[in-house]
């Protein structure tokens, strides 16, 4: 991931801020990412939320952001906490959901969340699109891409890197447009926008050359929390 990558997303992402009332960032990290994106809006939503599952980052992230409410929240395992809820606009960026590994887990996640937006209220996450050849080169593309046809890609990747000597594997699910279209759409939010960006000069793409950053947006006259 680039930083020029980062920034497109952030832009698309700031100017969503800055017609919100209220806004929720889950899988906040650090907290540093959410306080430039406010920064660069023009207007400041009067409700700010943000949550991670980690305990760790939620600490450093209440120090980071001031002026959100921060909570250690993870969608995927718990109903939202009592304050999240009718919020008009929820971001996950960085591939928040590529750390939600099995498809029932980002089902029930997906659907806790869905269910504290307001309605008319829209959703921005990014994901890591495993039809990226640019990325994953397109042998290995090709390779997922038969295997899903024939029924058996679940999409899991392990990323491996080398820290002080020691080998640390971590397993991540890199989606494709139409998971995370039907993922939305279980979770009753319609998708209205998809763009690809190139993840190193965040540049447009396509959709076999970019990561995605998808928008849905939650039907008028559909239940909240
Ligand atoms: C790659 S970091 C992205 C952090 C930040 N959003 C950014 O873009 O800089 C992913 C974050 O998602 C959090 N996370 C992973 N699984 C989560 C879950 N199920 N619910 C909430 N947060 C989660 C991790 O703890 C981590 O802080």
């Amino acid at each position: 991931m680039s930083q020029q990558f980062n920034a497109r997303v952030d832009a698309h992402v700031a100017q969503k801020v800055s017609h919100a009332s209220s806004w929720l960032d889950i899988g906040t990290g650090d907290g540093h990412r959410v306080m430039r994106i406010l920064a660069a809006s023009s207007a400041r939503p009067t409700r700010l939320l943000a949550c991670d599952s980690s305990t760790q980052m939620t600490h450093i992230a209440e120090a980071t952001c001031t002026g959100f409410a921060v909570q250690n929240w993870n969608p995927a395992e718990t109903e939202p906490p009592a304050a999240f809820n009718n919020i008009a606009l929820i971001s996950l960026l960085g591939n928040v959901f590529g750390h939600v590994l099995t498809p029932s887990d980002r089902l029930i996640a997906m659907r806790r969340i869905a269910a504290t937006l307001s309605p008319g209220g829209q959703l921005v996450l990014d994901f890591n699109n495993r039809r990226n050849m640019r990325q994953y080169g397109w042998t290995n593309v090709a390779r997922r891409a038969l295997r899903y046809v024939a029924g058996g890609d679940d999409g899991m990747f392990v990323a491996r890197k080398n820290v002080d000597g020691t080998e640390i594997s971590t397993a991540v699910y890199l989606g494709t447009v139409k998971e995370y279209r039907n993922l939305l759409s279980a979770a009753g939010l319609d998708v209205t926008e998809t763009l690809f960006l190139d993840y190193r000069t965040g540049a447009d793409a396509g959709s076999l050359t970019g990561q995605a950053l998808v928008v849905a947006t939650k039907p008028q006259g559909a239940t909240t929390a």
